[in-house]
């Protein structure tokens, strides 16, 4: 019964509302091993809210899949190309992981992020214009993806121009290697990148300016802290991580609010509501499903279950998310839920770097779209719109909106 259910996770109507099959794994089977529907790989999967923070947090587990395989042998999860840029703090136990960390961690405070306010908003505003000329839009492609990659490149500083490749590089690289799908494909967007990032680096170095690039680039010079595959990965890392899990977050967070009109009018009503109201959106359908794997460096027991040392261990953060135990009323969508202590950005040490940017980022975009567009509504019923392929990635391919 419960083979099926994990089965039928990709099914479209799985991608569009997990929780139900969530909500049966929770209760029948909190630590179940499966094969992978996206890797193809076993992996136990973690859904009670408990037991997925105490894993997060547990250092019996390894995020270096150099410690797992022989060297240069991954076990065919990567091809090379995939593999150079693959050598970053999310793949990194201490005391790479610290080090890895703390050379940008100084860039991501909130109060260095706050500072990006008008800027994001100066963005969203633009967004909005463009929408409103053309009357219909993709909330999707016209608002929720452009926003985070402009911040996140104008950040590292990377030029206007060149935003439509790291959108391709990044989707094809991401995706399609966690799909496994043309290999041929992945491997090419991993070498452009691989290639044009070479030279952007060798061009901050000539002329360094003031962004985020240059001061990675100095990081390496002055300490020889970053080699070069670390400095690659890095900036992989914040690409990725900085725009395919906000999208998510503006996409589902509008369509919560769509599905719940009296949640909608009294945000509407009191614009203060915002911080819970984001927290809540987070929640109840956060832009990351699973988090990424780790492996067990022993052998041990979560929750009864015996894991073997080698195995490897995900928690599922939509599940965790609408634990009974942990939330009240789970399924209910309440912008004003006190306590909320969601871990859509996961826990422990990997606990997510960007969440002061997503958080402001979200806020902002949200704002805006309800106060310049009071009139927004879907252009097609809930049932029709198409969810994306990804058990890690929670999210919608499109949400057609006018307004
Ligand atoms: C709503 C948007 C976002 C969500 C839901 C999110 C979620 C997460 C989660 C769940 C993790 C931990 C994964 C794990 O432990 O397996 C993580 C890590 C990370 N996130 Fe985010 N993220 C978001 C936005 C961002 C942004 C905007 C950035 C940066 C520009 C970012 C940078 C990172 C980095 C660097 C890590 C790795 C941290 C480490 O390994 O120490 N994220 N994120």
């Amino acid at each position: 019964m419960v083979d099926r259910l994990v089965y039928d996770l990709l099914s479209p109507e799985a991608l569009r509302n997990p929780h139900p099959i969530y909500a049966e794994l929770r209760k029948e089977a909190p630590v179940y091993r499966v094969i992978d529907p996206e890797m193809k790989v076993p992996v136990w999967l973690i859904t009670r809210y408990d037991d997925s923070v105490d894993f997060l947090k547990d250092s019996r587990f390894s995020k270096d899949l150099g410690k797992q395989m022989p060297p240069g042998n991954d076990g065919g999860m990567m091809n090379d190309a995939a593999a150079a840029i693959n050598k970053h703090m999310l793949m990194a136990d201490p005391p790479d992981h610290t080090r890895l960390r703390a050379l940008v961690s100084k860039a991501f405070t909130p109060r260095v992020i706050e500072n990006l306010r008008p800027r994001i908003q100066q963005i969203a505003d633009d967004l909005i214009a463009q929408m409103q000329a053309r009357g219909s839009a993709d909330l999707i492609a016209d608002y929720a993806l452009p926003l985070p990659i402009t911040v996140i490149a104008e950040l590292l500083g990377i030029p206007l121009a060149d935003q439509e490749r790291f959108r391709y590089w990044s989707q094809t690289i991401v995706l399609g290697g966690l799909r496994g799908e043309n290999p041929d494909a992945v491997a090419t967007a991993a070498l452009e990148f691989i290639m044009y990032f070479h030279e952007m680096f060798d061009r901050r170095r000539a002329a360094p300016q003031d962004d985020l690039l240059t001061g990675l680039v100095t990081a390496k010079e002055a300490g020889d802290q970053l080699d070069p595959q670390e400095l690659l990965s890095m900036v992989f890392l914040l690409l990725v991580a900085g725009h395919e899990t906000t999208v998510n977050l503006i996409g589902n967070g509008t369509l919560a609010l769509l599905e719940h009109p009296d949640q909608m009018a009294k945000l509407k009503a009191d614009p203060a509501l915002m911080k819970p109201a984001l927290e809540e959106m987070l929640r109840y359908n956060g832009p990351v499903g699973l988090s990424t794997m780790r492996w067990a460096l022993e052998d041990l027991t979560l929750h009864g279950q015996p894991i073997r040392k080698g195995d490897q261990v995900a928690a599922v953060l939509l599940a965790a998310n609408r634990d009974p135990q942990e939330f009240p009323d789970p399924d209910a969508f309440d912008i004003t839920r006190t306590p909320n202590r969601h871990i859509a950005f996961g826990a422990g040490i990997h606990y997510c770097l960007g969440a002061p940017l997503a958080r402001l980022e979200g806020a902002i975009a949200i704002d805006t779209l309800l106060r310049r567009l009071p009139g927004l509504h879907l252009t097609v019923p809930a049932s029709q719109i198409e969810w994306t392929e990804s058990l890690l990635l929670h999210g919608m391919k499109a949400l057609p909106i006018a307004f």
